[in-house]
This record gives structure tokens, C-alpha cells and sequence, in this order.
């Protein structure tokens, strides 16, 4: 237990002093857990707005027609998101910020790199299926992370609305398991 804390604290260190130019003054960095909150209010924000950019590719992409119907109906929700979070926002007194967050910024590089690199049809469908999922699970993490933390703020309001948020994400992760299974078959025979 020792040694490995001892690595991560090393590997920490070394982070440290490779962006050393980077490094926040203390004034920037998150306090309490109200600043990691807000700070991951706005990484989110950036990330759904990057979304509503990046399903209509995937859209476009696409053959299937329940697929193009699942993400039809998702990329309407996700602008709709998009407002919720500008409500969740204004519920906190804060003013609605982007921050870029890398962690999408690599999942819809991913999806793009994965559409150019299949053939159209059932196999980009199901790589199209493997990025989308991808995403939703980032965000249930993302929306789970942030209803707790405001819950914990004693921010109900702001909390419900994530949390509803949290719910349409999940029902889209859902969906795409369920239309995968008759992609991925197909996609399996157009190896054949
Ligand atoms: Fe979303
Ligand atoms: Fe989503």
C-alpha cells in the first residue's frame, strides 16, 4: 500500500514539474467542493455544446434508420441539455462559462477517426454505436458526479435538474444497446 502511494504521489510530482509554466496560482485552484462543482459545471457545458456539433456527423454517418432516429432524437435533447445547463447555472449564481474538456474533445476525435476509417454501412453503424456509447457513459458519470455534489451543496435545484439530465442519458445509452445487437449481426456478416 506504501510503495504504490509513493509511486502516485511521485508520478504526481513529475505531472507538477512537466507543466510547471501551466501551474494555477492558488488563487485559481478549486478550493472546496463548491469551486471542483462550478469548474465541472462549465467542463460539461463546453462538452454538450461540442455535442450538439458532433451528433449531426454521426448522423450524416449513419444508414441505419433506427440508428439515425436514436441519434436524431438524442442531438434534439442534447440542445435542449445544452438551456438545462444555462438553468442549473443561473440556479447557482454563476455565470454560464465553458471550459474545454479534453476528455470529450478525445471521444468525438475518436468517433471522427472511427467514421473515417470504416466503410459506410452496418460496420460504420456499429462503430458509430461503439463511440455514442462511449460519450453516454462519460456523461452518466459526469451528470452522477454533479447531482451528488449538489445535492451535498444543498443545491436541490440545481440537483433535480442534473438529475434529469442524468435520466435522458442513461434512457439514450439504453437505446443504443438495444439497436446494437441487430447492427452489430449485420455488421458481422458484411465481414463475411
Ligand atoms: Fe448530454
Ligand atoms: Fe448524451
Amino acid at each position: 500500500m506504501k510503495s504504490s502511494e509513493t509511486t502516485s504521489e511521485k508520478k504526481l510530482d513529475q505531472n507538477q514539474g512537466n507543466s510547471k509554466n501551466k501551474e494555477k496560482s492558488t488563487s485559481e485552484k478549486a478550493q472546496g467542493l463548491r469551486d471542483l462543482f462550478e469548474n465541472e459545471l462549465k467542463d460539461i457545458y463546453w462538452a454538450e455544446k461540442e455535442l450538439t456539433n458532433a451528433i449531426p456527423k454521426m448522423i450524416k454517418n449513419a444508414t441505419s434508420e433506427e440508428l439515425i432516429e436514436a441519434l436524431t432524437s438524442h442531438l434534439k435533447e442534447t440542445k435542449n441539455q445544452v438551456d438545462r445547463l444555462q438553468q442549473v447555472f443561473e440556479s447557482v449564481n454563476v455565470k454560464a462559462q465553458e471550459k474545454k474538456c479534453e476528455a470529450m474533445a478525445g471521444l468525438v476525435k475518436e468517433a471522427i477517426e472511427i467514421m473515417e476509417s470504416t466503410a459506410k454501412g452496418a460496420v460504420r453503424d456499429a462503430g458509430i454505436i461503439s463511440a455514442g456509447q462511449k460519450v453516454e457513459h462519460y456523461e452518466i458519470a459526469t451528470y452522477g458526479t454533479l447531482a451528488s455534489f449538489a445535492r451535498i451543496l444543498g443545491e436541490d435545484e440545481a440537483a433535480s435538474l442534473l438529475e434529469e439530465t442524468l435520466n435522458e442519458e442513461k434512457a439514450a445509452d439504453e437505446k443504443l444497446s438495444e439497436i446494437s445487437d441487430a447492427i452489430n449481426l449485420d455488421a458481422a456478416n458484411q465481414d463475411l
